[in-house]
């Protein structure tokens, strides 16, 4: 994984440097921070792995420089994963670094969530884009077995939770909240949500994830 780390920061600083895909540019840091914290959730939690694991779907979204979506699919071969960025440059950038990292089974795509429509089982996620109850409300679903998961720092308990409470309970169910151990960083968390009721927000013209794969 240090190999895969090193390659991947190299590409960043060199071939990629001026888009700003990551601001941490210690080899020590990118790789806990960024590369470990990507894949660490797997590891730890065992809701969030077997949901992967069987779904064998994961649907990354605002990946940014490519996080967690390019660490999981070196971690994880045989599981297709997916990627929507609302930034036309990251996403041609993040096909790229794919390719040359060699990752077939990560594929990126310019596009907003709240565009798309979620009508395959799969696991999403969210790491470091916005707040829970902001996408809940964004996303599109019409399939029960699917699992929307938040990599987080302190911020959940402090300021979303009470907020999703008010505003969001009866429509969606949180069934994972767990502390991880990431090497240099403070409090991390992976928050899992799954919808009470679907369809959801299926009226509008979507583009549905079952076109792309
Ligand atoms: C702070 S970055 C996080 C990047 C990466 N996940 C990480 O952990 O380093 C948030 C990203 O979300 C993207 N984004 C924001 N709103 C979005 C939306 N509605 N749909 C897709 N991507 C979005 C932004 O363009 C930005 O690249």
């Amino acid at each position: 994984m240090m190999n895969f780390s090193l390659k991947y920061l190299n590409l960043l600083k060199t071939k990629f440097e001026g888009l700003n895909l990551t601001r941490i540019l210690d080899e020590q840091e990118f790789y806990d921070k960024q590369i470990l914290d990507s894949i660490l959730p797997y590891e730890q939690c065992e809701e969030f792995k077997n949901l992967i694991e069987s779904r064998k779907l994961v649907v990354d979204v605002g990946f940014g420089g490519g996080f967690p979506i390019l660490p999981l699919a070196h971690h994880l071969p045989k599981i297709r994963f997916i990627g929507f960025e609302s930034r036309m440059k990251k996403v041609e950038a993040v096909n790229v670094i794919a390719a040359e990292l060699g990752l077939p089974n990560a594929k990126t795509y310019h596009q907003r969530i709240e565009d798309v429509l979620i009508d395959r089982p799969c696991v999403v996620t969210f790491k470091a884009v916005g707040t829970v109850t902001d996408f809940l409300k964004k996303l599109n679903v019409s399939k029960k077995d699917v699992g929307i998961f938040f990599y987080k720092g302190p911020s959940f308990a402090e300021k979303e939770q009470g907020e999703f409470e008010k505003t969001l309970s009866k429509e969606w169910e949180l069934f994972v909240n767990f502390q991880l151990k990431v090497p240099g960083t403070e409090e991390r968390r992976i928050i899992g949500f799954r919808p009470i009721n679907v369809p959801r927000g299926t009226s509008k013209n979507l583009v549905k994830l079952s076109d792309i794969f």
